[in-house]
């Protein structure tokens, strides 16, 4: 039987915690370490399920990795080989970054199309069209995307939509690319930017990270660097919202509250006092919140990752809040978890209407993705009695020591490992 989490509501937290590296700036910056012969260091990782299963992904193409508490060692030999590991791609999304890196250092690159989160249809149709602009063919053959290019030259791209990863992509990609590589509507969340900072330390020129046009004049060849994970802003954005829901107060650590301008500015619109320092926040909440409505959008807009909490907090809001998704298709699959939960929730396509109730009333419920895992540990908060959240391996992928934390903060909230508790 899968580990759950049996939470225990009505407490309200409060305290300070730290957030660690974001899981998806690491990712791609361990993705990014195949673009140079020799070891590059990364620190402020992570203890998340997603990083060890990136190192499967770099051994299989020939890399070595180690992995020491916070910080993660990779060696990435003069010759890297073109095809990732099936199966261990085939785990996780965030996987899909060894496109640009591998088709830039080989030539050719073999990536399985990843699993990862039910949150919706993830093509990967800018990626390919990216590659294809700088000179790769690409297509789809046995579960898998190839692409090939004797020689990859700079190109004028213009996305149809501000993808994060097909920015990644062609990003890592055009750092090798003969001439320059102009790159219109490409993403600019801070992952972006860190990614960025580390190619630039590791000697690619790259303008413009963090704007909506990136220009890359490729270069011969990178050399491996030392660099630091920016701190992981959903993570941040959780505990901001758990402060709020519970009517607590909870100063955070570890992240640039830019990073999190909008998600902050909601809160305080729902009645929260925020204080804000230069790498960190305090979230103080001393109310019931009040109903905010929401859309989520491509950074600077709201993150379609804190959906989920931003329908937690609607849930007991005081007034009815409407939240449109813009991002993922299916990612009200989880309201549907909140009705058990008893939460007065209607789905019209992308959007939801909530009418905000006093109190969640407690059940099982099951978690399917990493943010919505964690969406229903805070609804679970904020519920009468005992909540018993299932399938917490996706929670598990994306949030280190959450339990501890929780329980710092004033939580009850226990892990039951296997069969326990039955
Ligand atoms: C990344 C994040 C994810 C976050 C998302 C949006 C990682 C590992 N994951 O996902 O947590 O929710 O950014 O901030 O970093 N699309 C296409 N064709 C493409 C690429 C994307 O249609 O070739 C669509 C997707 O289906 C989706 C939208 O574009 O509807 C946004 O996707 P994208 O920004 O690429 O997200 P990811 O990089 O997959």
């Amino acid at each position: 039987m899968k580990d759950r989490f049996r939470v225990t509501g009505g407490a309200r937290l409060s305290g300070v915690v730290k957030v660690d590296g974001a899981k998806n700036s690491v990712l791609k910056l361990m993705a990014a370490s195949l673009l140079a012969e020799g070891t590059t260091t990364l620190t402020n990782c992570p203890e998340i399920l997603d990083v060890p299963l990136m190192r499967k992904v770099l051994e299989g193409l020939g890399c070595s990795v180690e992995i020491d508490g916070s910080t993660v060692r990779i060696t990435t030999p003069a010759e890297v080989k073109s095809d990732a590991d099936f199966d261990a791609v085939r785990q996780f999304r965030a996987s899909v970054a060894v496109l640009g890196p591998l088709t830039a250092r080989c030539g050719r690159a073999v990536v399985a199309l990843p699993g990862g989160d039910a949150i919706g249809s993830r093509p990967l149709d800018m990626h390919q069209s990216g590659l294809e602009k700088m000179g790769a063919t690409t297509h789809i053959k046995h579960g898998a995307v190839v692409a090939e290019a004797s020689e990859l030259r700079g190109a004028h791209i213009n996305l149809e939509f501000p993808s994060v990863g097909a920015t990644e992509n062609i990003l890592t990609a055009a750092v090798l690319a003969k001439g320059q590589t102009v790159l219109d509507n490409a993403a600019r969340e801070p992952e972006i930017v860190d990614l960025c900072e580390m190619l630039i330390s590791m000697g690619a020129r790259i303008d413009g990270a963090g704007t909506s046009t990136i220009t890359i004049d490729g270069v011969e060849s990178l050399k491996p660097t030392e660099h630091e994970v920016i701190g992981d802003r959903i993570v941040a954005g959780t505990w901001a919202y758990a402060a709020a829901m519970t009517q607590g107060d909870i100063t955070v650590g570890g992240i640039a509250p830019k990073h999190l301008h909008l998600a902050l500015q909601k809160l305080r619109l729902a009645g929260a006092e925020i204080e804000t320092y230069d790498s960190g926040f305090r979230v103080r909440m001393d109310r019931r919140p009040t109903a905010v409505d929401y859309q989520t959008l491509p950074f600077p807009g709201f993150p379609t990752d804190l959906q989920p909490m931003a329908i937690g907090i609607a849930t007991i809001a005081e007034g009815t809040s409407v939240i449109t998704e813009n991002v993922f298709e299916s990612r009200f699959r989880f309201v549907d978890e909140l009705q058990r939960l008893g939460a007065d929730a209607s789905v019209d396509g992308h959007h939801v209407v909530l009418r905000g109730i006093e109190q969640l009333s407690s059940t099982d419920v099951w978690s399917s993705d990493i943010r919505a895992g964690a969406g229903l540990v805070l609804a679970g908060l904020v519920a009468d009695g005992e909540t018993i959240v299932h399938d917490v391996y996706h929670i598990d992928r994306g949030y280190p020591r959450f339990v501890e934390n929780l329980n710092r903060l004033g939580a009850q909230v226990e892990r039951l490992v296997g069969d326990e508790g039955k």
